[in-house]
């Protein structure tokens, strides 16, 4: 497979050393020094683009892959204000694309369980429900595209709670703001190189009970983004990790 890396950065990188593992080739590589080249002609001889890049550079990246019809793999967040519009042009225009907040197949088991957990706890006015997350001082966005697909889930179920209350901790003014039994709460803490820690906690007067998926390193985050784009060479449309793992 002949692969296009769309931001070479940490996870651009840990995909590199896997696919050559998997005897794929990276035939042409994007970050921040060759962005302006980027064309969609420079797709010419690839099967496949995979977007780990930034949350400003991912949809034209997509738009690019859709022009030169390559199918692609989008792991980057922090752009989905725009995945309406995504969704309709890679439905009318035939094309093909794999997002994920998270491709790690863990995660994707525990965005199940949250989803299980929540339908379960919807009766249950006694608890409250929070998610933490933390992860390294480098990253760009808060709260986590992570933190945020589990918080969808969870407004689905829960009729106590109707919107999202995003507090970085090292953020003093938002720190010390106050939560309204209607809101969401997603702690958000950056810390040394912290790959991702993601918990969904429920409190009551008489009890806690929480669930945390730990990631150890960026390799399942890579080997899930891989294992979508060896999946994705011969569909046509949108999907998530859902369809990939039929969880
Ligand atoms: N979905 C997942 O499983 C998952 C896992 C880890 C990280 N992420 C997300 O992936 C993204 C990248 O993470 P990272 O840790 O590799 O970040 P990083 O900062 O290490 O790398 C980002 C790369 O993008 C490049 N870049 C900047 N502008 C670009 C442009 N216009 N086109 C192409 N590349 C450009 C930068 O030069 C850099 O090489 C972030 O949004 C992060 O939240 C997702």
């Amino acid at each position: 497979m002949k692969i296009a890396l769309l931001g070479y950065g940490k996870m651009g990188k840990a995909i590199e050393k896997i696919a050559e593992v998997k005897n794929h080739e990276i035939v042409y590589r994007v970050d921040l020094n060759n962005a302006f080249d980027f064309l969609p002609v420079s797709l010419q001889n690839v099967d496949v683009a995979i977007d780990f890049s930034m949350p400003t550079a991912a949809v034209d990246n997509i738009l690019k892959c859709f022009e030169a019809k390559v199918p692609i793999v989008v792991g980057t967040t922090g752009w989905y204000d725009q995945f309406d519009l995504i969704k309709e042009k890679c439905l009318n225009e035939n094309q093909s694309l794999v997002h994920s907040t998270n491709f790690s197949i863990g995660v994707n088991i525990f965005y199940k369980l949250n989803k299980i957990l929540s339908g379960m706890m919807a009766n249950y006015s006694d608890y409250d429900v929070m998610i933490e997350e933390i992860h390294h001082t480098q990253k760009k966005d808060h709260p986590s595209g992570t933190a945020l697909t589990l918080a969808k889930h969870i407004l689905k179920d829960n009729q106590r709670k109707d919107k999202i209350k995003d507090r970085l901790i090292f953020d003093s003014k938002q720190a010390s703001q106050s939560v309204k039994p209607n809101e969401l709460l997603i702690e958000s803490m950056r810390e040394g190189d912290v790959t991702g820690i993601h918990t969904v906690r429920y409190e009551s007067v008489i009890d806690s009970m929480s669930i945390t998926h730990d990631a150890k390193s960026r390799y399942g985050f890579a080997k899930g983004a891989l294992l979508a784009a060896e999946w994705i060479l011969d569909k046509k449309g949108i999907y998530t990790m859902d369809d990939i793992l039929q969880l």
